[in-house]
């Protein structure tokens, strides 16, 4: 009887759980693995014609998107790079900060390019807003660090999560309150205090509030729902749903190389704080990295050339920030790095790419492990910056061969396959998409199961 009973208990289970997946659809996750700028906007671009909604999940216009298509570049900050597909819904999360301010600018940039956003772009009502004192802090915050400092985007990001953990920031929800005039003052005095604590720094408080106060219309005029539930009405529809993730996760608050990090959790489980969606409705996790490794801004990289090699790596693959235009400092692949990053995200197949941007090297050196004392391992230490630290490199040969453009895997010469390969192997995860120059349609799919 007993015996019956727990087998009974266990089909219930099973169908429980098997109605719950036939009934409501998972959504899946794009996200960087490396320090950011690893063509995730390239990759969601492409991909999005798959779904029915894009949608961010945290970060904010801290992050630099780039989309080529039809000979024509676009860099996205706030805005889900679905943007472009005219019958995609795309939505801003309750995870991202908001400035209407540069928001504003993208807008007019699609504004320009034709593109009808009105009734696709949907904002939560529970972003938080990057008001102009968080600019202001942040400039000084990184002014007073000196040469510690972090190399912020300097667009608010940090002020304005840390007034969201310590419960004191404005959402957009909040924009509609009769007191919202109010309740920015209260906390544009706090921040005037604090900002009296740092050495002074040139900023135009007035005509950075004029422009915000002036933008927070153009704002208020976009469609701003309660995200959660539409999310989930949308999953309980059938509809298909690709989370776009910002920064990188080693720019992770939590996993990254603290405290050069950005201020927002850029993982998979960011995007069930970010969008509200549960652990068990994630799906396919697509992590993206580039045939190499670059971070722009300061902290640890142990990979990072200081040589030629990093200036060609630099000038190839035209590795300048995005958002700020800053250089990116560049390396070789740290596949210790990556793993880590894998394990975090629970990465099901990745997306390289900049393979053609490895093109002109003899050999290409890849790390598959730290040294660090005399001792060899493979697992990321507590500090990255330890000078001790040396990467444990294995040198591949190249292929010497221009691959831009290249969009079958069998097109490819023997010595890029092999790289392909070596590293599908060493990563233990399929190499679904790898891409091979900044267009659109420059991507071969190696996996017919998810083939277009
Ligand atoms: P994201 O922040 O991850 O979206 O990446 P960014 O847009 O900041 O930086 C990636 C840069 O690489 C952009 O200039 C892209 O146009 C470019 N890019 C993306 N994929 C490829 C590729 O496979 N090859 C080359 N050469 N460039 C690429
Ligand atoms: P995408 O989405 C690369 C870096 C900054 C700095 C640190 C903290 O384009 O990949 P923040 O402005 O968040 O206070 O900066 O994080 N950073 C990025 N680096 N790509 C990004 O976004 C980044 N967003 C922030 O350079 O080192
Ligand atoms: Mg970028």
């Amino acid at each position: 009887m007993r015996y019956f009973r727990v087998l009974e208990a266990v089909v219930r289970a099973v169908l429980i759980t098997l109605f719950k997946h036939t009934r409501t659809m998972a959504v899946d996750v794009v996200l960087g693995l490396q320090w950011g700028d690893e063509g995730k906007g390239k990759i969601v671009d492409f991909l999005a014609k798959e779904y029915d909604i894009v949608a961010r999940f945290q970060g904010g216009p801290n992050a630099g998107h780039t989309l080529k298509f039809d000979g024509k570049k676009y860099v996205l900050h706030t805005v889900p790079s679905g943007i472009f597909r005219d019958d995609l819904i795309n939505i801003i999360g309750n995870g991202v900060v908001i400035d209407p301010i540069t928001l504003s600018k993208e807008l007019d940039k699609l504004d320009d390019a034709r593109v009808d956003y009105a009734e696709r772009l949907l904002v939560s009502n529970k972003a938080h807003l990057i008001l102009p004192t968080h600019v202001y802090l942040d400039a000084a915050s990184e002014a007073a660090k000196g040469k510690n400092k972090i190399g912020s985007t300097l667009k608010g990001i940090g002020p304005t999560y840390m007034d969201k953990t310590g419960r004191n920031g404005l959402r957009v929800g909040d924009l509609l309150a009769a007191d919202f005039k109010q309740r920015y003052e209260t906390i544009k005095q706090k921040h005037l205090k604090l900002i009296s604590l740092y050495p002074e720094i040139d900023f135009d408080l007035d005509a950075r509030e004029a422009a915000w106060f002036d933008k927070l219309e153009r704002l208020k005029a976009l469609k701003i729902v309660d995200t959660l539930y539409y999310v989930h009405n949308a999953l309980d529809q059938g509809k298909k749903i690709l989370a776009e993730g910002a920064q990188g996760s080693m720019l992770d608050i939590d996993f990254g190389t603290f405290p050069f990090v950005t201020s927002s959790n850029t993982i998979t489980a960011g995007v069930c704080t970010g969008l509200g969606v549960n652990p068990h409705q994630i799906g396919r996790v697509i992590g993206i990295m580039k045939a190499y490794c670059t971070r722009v801004g300061s902290g640890p990289f142990p990979t990072e050339l200081h040589d030629e090699n990093g200036q060609h790596l630099r000038d190839v693959g035209q590795e300048y920030g995005a958002t700020t235009g800053r250089p990116r400092r560049c390396g070789w692949l740290d596949l210790v790095q990556v793993k880590y990053a894998m394990m975090v995200n629970g990465v099901t197949e990745m997306a390289m790419t900049k393979i053609d941007c490895l093109g002109d090297f003899d050999e290409i050196q890849v790390a598959h492990s730290y040294n660090t004392l005399g001792q060899s391992t493979r697992e990321l230490p507590f500090e990255l910056s330890d000078e001790s630290l040396a990467p444990e490199y294995t040198a591949y040969p190249g292929w010497k061969m221009d691959l831009s453009g290249i969009d079958s895997l069998d097109d490819l010469p023997a010595a890029a396959q092999e790289y392909i390969a070596m590293l599908e192997s060493a990563l233990d995860v399929p190499f679904t998409y790898v891409s091979t120059g900044p267009e659109r349609k420059s991507l071969i799919t190696t996996n017919t199961a998810y083939s277009t």
